[in-house]
């Protein structure tokens, strides 16, 4: 969906999913791997820049993804999450309990500070935040880097 303006951005986007149907739409625009997001088939420090679009709350294991980002990318890398925004999810956050949404649809609720400390924890230092959506801030943008020195396992 957003491959057009990573390349105009100067980027090289390859597009990795786990579902083939979603793959085989994306396919046109951009190349794609049939990959789990917490096992990615890139080797350690090789990927400049990675892009996490709507999908953290499809993904129970995201802290896991968050590592392997930290694993993937060189050392001065950049990490872009855009995902629904944990505080301000309009229509969502009424029914956002275990008993209602989740079961229904498997969409898993990441408070702001569990996802914040996720990226830490994954050695991922925030730099900016930003927020989309009128009138309320749907989603949550927030962009990271890995610095050489940038501790990579999880604090306890
Ligand atoms: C809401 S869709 C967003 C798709 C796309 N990023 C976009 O913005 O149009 C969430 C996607 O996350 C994918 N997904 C869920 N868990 C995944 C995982 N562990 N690894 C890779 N993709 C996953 C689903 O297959 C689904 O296509």
């Amino acid at each position: 969906m957003h491959a057009a303006l990573v390349r105009e951005l100067g980027w090289t986007p390859v597009g990795v999913d786990l579902s083939g149907g979603m793959l085989r739409h994306a396919r046109g625009r951009l190349p794609v791997a049939l990959a789990d997001a917490v096992r990615l088939p890139v080797r350690d420090n090789s990927v400049p820049a990675v892009i996490s679009v709507m999908v953290h709350t499809d993904m129970p294991a995201y802290p896991a993804v968050l590592r392997e980002v930290a694993r993937v990318l060189t050392p001065d890398g950049l990490f872009v999450h855009v995902g629904v925004h944990p505080c301000f999810c309009g229509g969502f956050a009424q029914s956002w309990t275990d008993k209602e949404l989740r079961d229904e649809v498997g969409a898993s609720h990441w408070p702001l500070p569990a996802l914040l400390n996720a990226f830490g924890d994954a050695g991922l230092a925030v730099e900016r935040f930003s927020e989309g959506g009128a009138p309320l801030p749907v989603v949550l943008a927030v962009a990271a880097t890995t610095r050489p020195g940038t501790p990579r396992t999880p604090r306890r």
